[in-house]
């Protein structure tokens, strides 16, 4: 073939893929103008007006309502949840895994995946008007073990914060080689309620993972980073004699949380603390827990190892942590179980409390 026939077709080519993604940007900005919407929040108590064409979740954060949400908005932590009363249009099939028969009847729906087109009426707990947002210095990073960073940070000079042990924070990071936006994630809060200027987290590495990965190879002491919260509703109800705490990899977050509230509050329980690890190289703060538990009798830890090498000289628990839950707690009578770890150890705790005598009511987790 000639050519300069080859030239031509490649450049028509060219043209009309430019002139159409051309139009398709046009017809993408004309389509998603939906002007100004206004939201009625709680029956009146609050009106925004906002530009529409966001998720609800967004818009809401641009106007420094947060609501909760571990994902960043994929649809695969059901955190957003929120009462859309008037709105918001069909229920979309991404939604309807999160959410239960009674909640459909009450009209609730995942914020991050409903877009905001025209006005809306929404109820929003009066509690989440409390969550706020903190540019944080990050103070200090600390290798825990080979994959779990711990970070201190310190609040703006005058601010503080307060939170129920137990709760979480998101983290937003900055857009990062490849990576072209922020993402935001949850991360349960590890330091002590009493301390409310400064916030620590204990972040797992997930390979490949965008938030993880931007924490452990890209964030350095001194940097500012944006948090908000406090959200969540796992923490210390204490209506029992006896906390069982079990916890896995960075799980061990809220529980070192909840079991300082205990003891700086003066509380009677007796806690036992079951933490669930692989081997040596993955258990962490076993100076700090070892310590606690010699200072206040109230209190026992029971770190599991499921597959200790020979050169460990492990003297402890061995086996998994179920294991070890199984022997030693007897009845779930005048007790709370508070459990924080991956899905599948958790789930496999749960089984064997119900065993036990435990029930919903009983039973407090976040699985991550
Ligand atoms: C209430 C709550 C509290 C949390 N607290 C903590 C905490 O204290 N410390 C902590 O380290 N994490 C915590 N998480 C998990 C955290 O929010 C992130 O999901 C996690 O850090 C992964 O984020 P990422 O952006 O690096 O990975 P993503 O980019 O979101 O995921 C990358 C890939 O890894 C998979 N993946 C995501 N999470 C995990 C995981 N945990 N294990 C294995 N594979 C995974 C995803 O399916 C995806 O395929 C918490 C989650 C919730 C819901
Ligand atoms: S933010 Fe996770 S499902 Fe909406």
């Amino acid at each position: 073939m000639d050519f300069s026939i080859i030239l031509k077709t490649v450049g028509s080519l060219v043209m009309i893929s430019g002139a159409l993604s051309i139009i398709i940007s046009i017809a993408e900005k004309v389509l998603n103008n939906y002007g100004t919407c206004e939201l009625d929040i709680n029956n009146g108590k609050k009106m925004l007006s906002v530009q529409g064409g966001s998720s609800l979740l967004s818009t809401l954060a641009g106007e420094k309502i947060f609501l909760p949400s571990a994902c960043g908005g994929k649809a695969t932590c059901g955190l957003c949840k929120v009462q859309v009363l008037e709105g918001a249009g069909p229920l979309l099939p991404t939604e309807e895994p999160y959410l239960t028969p009674q909640e459909r009847a009450s009209n609730t729906r995942l914020s991050c995946q409903i877009k905001v087109k025209n006005s809306m009426k929404l109820v929003i707990p009066e509690e989440l008007f409390n969550i706020r947002e903190f540019v944080c210095t990050v103070e200090s990073i600390t290798d825990m073990t080979y994959d779990i960073k711990r970070l201190r940070m310190k609040l703006p000079e005058g601010e503080t914060i307060s939170f129920k042990a137990g709760q979480f924070m998101q983290f937003y990071t900055k857009p990062y080689g490849k990576v072209k936006e922020e993402v935001f994630r949850a991360y349960s809060i590890s330091s002590k309620s009493s301390e409310h200027d400064y916030v620590e987290l204990l972040i797992r590495l997930v390979p490949g993972g965008l938030c993880t990965t931007y924490v452990h190879t890209v964030l350095k002491e001194g940097d500012q980073v944006r948090l908000s919260g406090p959200y969540g509703d796992f923490y210390l109800r204490g209506d029992c004699e006896e906390l069982i705490m079990i916890a896995g990899g960075s799980g061990l977050a809220p529980i070192r949380s909840l079991v300082y509230e205990v003891i700086e509050k003066g509380l009677p329980h007796k806690m036992r603390f079951f933490f669930g690890a692989n081997k040596m190289k993955d258990l962490y703060y076993m100076d700090e827990f070892a310590r606690i538990e010699k200072d206040y009798p109230q209190f026992r830890f029971i770190p599991c190892l499921a597959f200790p090498d020979e050169g460990d000289n492990w003297t402890g628990d061995t086996g998994f942590v179920t294991v070890a839950l199984d022997n030693q707690v007897d009845t779930g009578d005048n007790k709370e179980a508070y459990l924080c770890g991956s899905p599948g150890m958790l789930d496999a705790c749960i089984k064997i409390l119900k065993t036990k005598g435990f029930t919903d009511e009983t039973i407090f987790y976040d699985k991550f």
